[in-house]
């Protein structure tokens, strides 16, 4: 029993000594354990006399009371303290200083569309909008597009079940504002078109704008007219620029405009296929056909059309050489367009 006493003592002084509460549960499993000191003594008691038994119990019983009362103390301390020194390390000072806001930006194809638009506006052009989710007819049929023509083919257009389809190009726009404002029509019509394509240089989503003059006496004189001007204003510096015959089913004649290649100033580098020129455009001269769809005369109308690329007019105009940066959304690279 004079052990007990010492036992006792040495438990709590090492409850007292626990600073955590994994160290206070090995105190406890030593001392109230399946295997603890107090419990292997209470084990002992059968071995006792009968007269000394009771006595003995009680005074053990004595002990274990102490000891469980002193970790219970211990444990509500302890954990008081956690909670105190968990708290102070989050705690947040509210009455810092912030660490600045960077002020965002347009995106460099938004800035590069609404420049396009003020330099057609002032031109006399008015902005037309029309639908992403297209039908056939205004996409393909009346644009002079026959059922075979290789722009329909399933590797080219997203279509949906029900006959429905993605614009490949802004060309039904034309058709739309046609049928919509009749002529004399000067319009331009910007926005998304969707192409079954994507590789370094294509990418299945990506904006054009398109162009659209029709009147008593338009010729290609005046596409050319005003596609050298949109070029001198849009690059603010001279750009060669070219018109190469080409072919559309919804014009005639048609071309395709190539721009100087502006990383390598025509010497021919990646970005251009060593050909020192980038195409920007397709245009021509609107087909009698897709007037006549849209209920116009062709033999008292006539007019032209252009489509431009506006990711490669931003690429042109800020010497980018990779279209993929368009929409890759890092904060670095689009940073570098917020000024001016
Ligand atoms: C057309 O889409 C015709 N609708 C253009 C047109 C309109 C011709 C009116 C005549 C009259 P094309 O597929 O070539 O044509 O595309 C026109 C321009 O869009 C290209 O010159 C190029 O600048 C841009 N473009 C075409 N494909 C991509 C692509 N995958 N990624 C980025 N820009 C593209
Ligand atoms: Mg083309």
């Amino acid at each position: 029993m004079k052990d007990l006493e010492a036992l006792v003592g040495r438990t709590l002084d090492a409850i007292a000594a626990s600073t955590d509460r994994a160290a206070l549960e090995a105190v406890r499993v030593a001392a109230l354990g399946r295997k603890g000191t107090i419990t292997e003594l209470l084990k002992s008691l059968g071995a006792l006399p009968a007269t000394q038994r009771k006595a003995a119990g009680a005074t053990i019983n004595d002990a274990k009371r102490a000891v469980t009362a002193a970790l219970e103390t211990r444990r509500v301390e302890l954990e008081a303290a956690e909670l105190e020194s968990s708290l102070r390390s989050g705690a947040l000072d509210v009455t810092l200083p912030g660490r600045g806001q960077a002020g965002g930006g347009l995106h460099p194809v938004t800035r590069t569309r609404l420049r396009i638009e003020a330099i057609f506006r002032q031109a006399g052009f008015t902005v037309a909008a029309g639908p992403e989710v297209e039908d056939d007819f205004h996409n393909f049929g009346a644009l002079n597009i026959p059922p075979d023509h290789p722009a329909r083919a399933m590797h080219d257009t997203f279509y949906f079940g029900d006959g429905r389809l993605l614009r490949t190009h802004t060309s039904p726009v034309q058709i739309r504002a046609m049928q919509r404002q009749g002529v004399p029509i000067r319009v331009i019509a910007p926005g998304p078109v969707y192409r079954r394509d994507s590789d370094v240089t294509h990418s299945p989503m990506f904006h054009q704008v398109e162009g659209l003059v029709i009147d008593r006496d338009i010729s290609l004189a005046h596409l050319k007219g005003v596609l050298t001007g949109f070029v001198a204003q849009f690059f603010e510096r001279p750009r060669a620029l070219r018109f190469r015959a080409s072919y559309f089913p919804f014009t005639e004649p048609s071309a395709e405009v190539d721009i100087q290649c502006v990383l390598c100033d025509g010497a021919g580098c990646r970005v251009c296929k060593q050909s020192g020129w980038i195409e920007i455009l397709g245009c021509g001269m609107v087909h009698p056909n897709v007037l006549t769809a849209c209920g116009v005369d062709p033999e008292g109308w006539q007019g032209y059309a252009f489509g431009m690329g506006i990711e490669r007019a931003a690429m042109l105009r800020y010497a980018v050489n990779d279209l993929r940066l368009f929409f890759d959304n890092d904060l670095r690279f689009l940073a570098q367009f917020n000024r001016g």
